[in-house]
């Protein structure tokens, strides 16, 4: 019997970047689209193009260059934000317009104050409008868990006659039990049959997402919406890791349904996505936790050494996690080391981007002794997404005494010209900050700061993130940097989303001149 595919429709990009603190800058989402599309997933959400000039850009991006993924934009079921989105996915191989408006009485009166014919009226004109972008129409019906059953079927006969192809129902605000969601999508897969596909999007504010996920799969639902490490607004998405490796090892149960997902890209990808928003997956999280395939006791630690499987249900090969190569690296290491490194953690460099990430490695190898394999995913992904260098740190002198006034000289290049400035603050980072930006003549806000530790020891790699508004009227810019020195990495940090801001005003002034 040949079997059913479930499409994976991922929505790191779009709900996973609603997490507080997870907005990414346009390389970074590139860099994220084009692992999602090595991952394997059918769908790629990249952003709500009506959003922002920034989340339009990414999409138009994303949409130049991902080839055998669809490429879709989230839309409110109005013509700016279809018209945005229309255009910002023009360029995709495939692509989908996705379309939502409430459905739940409690959204309609409250929110929409909209009647519920009034809501159909608004989703039909929304989907006859999408089709004049695209064929592929996806429409939600927000908040579908809290909605009638009925009004779900009617609106769905709506949408379906105007030209929708996919019919999802989110349950918006995590409230519903898996056999509820079960009920649900039986009712609306038997009703619409095969005039459209039944998805489900799952928030998981009760930690039921991916359980009602796979309830949803058993009940006729045919595309699953998910994140990667379970990103998402409040409490978060259904993870897709999750949902794919349940159907996976469960073979026996769920043996009739397959996805398209390369599974060995599971872990490579949830790294990357840690990597660039700073979240962590928490220690102890399903597949991809750094303790998921850790065994502590004895008893369970001499039971795999016996026989594996006597504690372990997969491997940690299947999701790309190779606990079998324990090189580290280290400043006698070579090139093809480096090399073999990369290509074993699923990087593939040009050689300008590989000669530029060797050289940044050998810098750190002199100052660190052992390079851990989360050491170089960041140099590499610290190269891939960083804007364009227009301004660069050369180097950083700070005077910082517990009595005294903190104070930072900073010499940054720009056009091949050095230029040196000096200023005090109230704290160390803020007198680096303030210095920069003395020297770009721009006054940036510092929104948020965070800083991890990328590996372990004493002289571990700083990741600083900050986020920067250099305007109030538009959206504040994300930073990272990288150094053994955290105020070395604060201020390339801070150089990053500066670098970001400049690159991005320079391409709207572009489009704007050339239209
Ligand atoms: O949770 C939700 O309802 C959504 C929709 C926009 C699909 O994210
Ligand atoms: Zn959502």
């Amino acid at each position: 019997m040949s079997k059913e595919t479930i499409k994976i429709f991922d929505t790191t990009l779009r709900d996973g970047e609603q997490s507080p603190g997870a907005s990414m800058n346009t390389e970074e989402k590139i860099q994220i689209a084009s692992q999602l599309e090595k991952l394997g997933v059918d769908i790629i959400e990249a952003g709500f193009a009506a959003a922002s000039p920034g989340d339009f850009d990414a999409i138009e991006k994303i949409a130049q260059k991902v080839q055998t993924s669809t490429v879709c934009s989230l839309a409110r079921a109005i013509d700016r934000d279809i018209k945005a989105a229309g255009e910002a996915i023009k360029q995709a191989k495939l692509k989908r317009i996705h379309t939502f408006i409430a459905t739940s009485p409690i959204h309609m009166q409250y929110k929409l104050k909209m009647s519920p014919s009034e809501v159909i009226k608004r989703a039909v004109d929304a989907v006859k409008y999408a089709k004049e972008f695209v064929d592929d129409v996806e429409f939600s019906c927000e908040d579908a868990g809290r909605s009638d059953i009925a009004f779900l079927k009617e609106i769905s006969d709506a949408v379906i006659e105007a030209g929708a192809t996919t019919i999802n129902l989110p349950d918006t605000v995590g409230f519903r039990m898996p056999h509820e969601i079960a009920h649900m999508v039986k009712e609306l897969s038997t009703y619409t049959k095969d005039r459209a596909i039944i998805s489900v999007h799952n928030h998981n504010d009760l930690g039921l997402a991916v359980a009602n996920s796979i309830a949803a799969i058993e009940n006729g639902a045919r595309q699953v919406e998910c994140t990667i490490n379970g990103l998402g607004e409040r409490a978060g998405n259904a993870s897709l890791e999750e949902i794919v490796m349940a159907l996976k090892v469960r073979g026996d149960i769920f043996g009739n349904f397959t996805t398209n997902i390369n599974t060995k890209e599971i872990y490579p990808t949830s790294r990357l996505i840690a990597s660039i928003t700073g979240i962590e997956p928490q220690p102890n999280k399903a597949i991809v936790g750094k303790n998921a395939f850790a065994h502590e006791s004895g008893i369970h630690q001499d039971g795999v050494l016996k026989h594996k499987e006597t504690y372990e249900i997969m491997k940690p090969e299947d999701i790309g996690l190779n606990t079998d190569d324990t090189l580290v690296l280290g400043k006698h290491s070579g090139r093809a080391a480096f090399k073999d490194k990369l290509a074993k953690l699923g990087f593939e460099l040009d050689d300008e981007a590989l000669n530029a990430t060797f050289e940044r490695f050998k810098i750190l190898a002199d100052k660190k002794k052992d390079i851990y394999d989360d050491d170089i995913r960041a140099l590499v992904t610290n190269e891939m997404t960083s804007a364009p260098k227009i301004y660069e740190l050369v180097s950083l002198q700070l005077m910082d005494c517990s009595n005294g006034v903190p104070s930072a000289a900073v010499t940054i290049k720009k056009d091949d010209n050095e230029i040196i400035d000096a200023s005090i603050g109230e704290g160390t980072i803020d007198a680096i900050f303030k210095t920069i930006d003395r020297i770009s003549n721009l006054k940036g806000e510092l929104r948020d700061y965070k800083v991890k530790s990328v590996s372990e020891g004493k002289d571990a790699l700083a990741s600083v993130t900050v986020k920067v508004s250099f305007n109030k009227e538009e959206p504040a810019i994300i930073g990272h940097g990288l150094n053994i020195d955290t105020m070395v990495a604060s201020a390339r940090a801070y150089i990053g989303a500066l670098n970001s801001y400049l690159s991005m005003q320079g391409k709207l002034r572009t489009t704007h001149t050339s239209h």
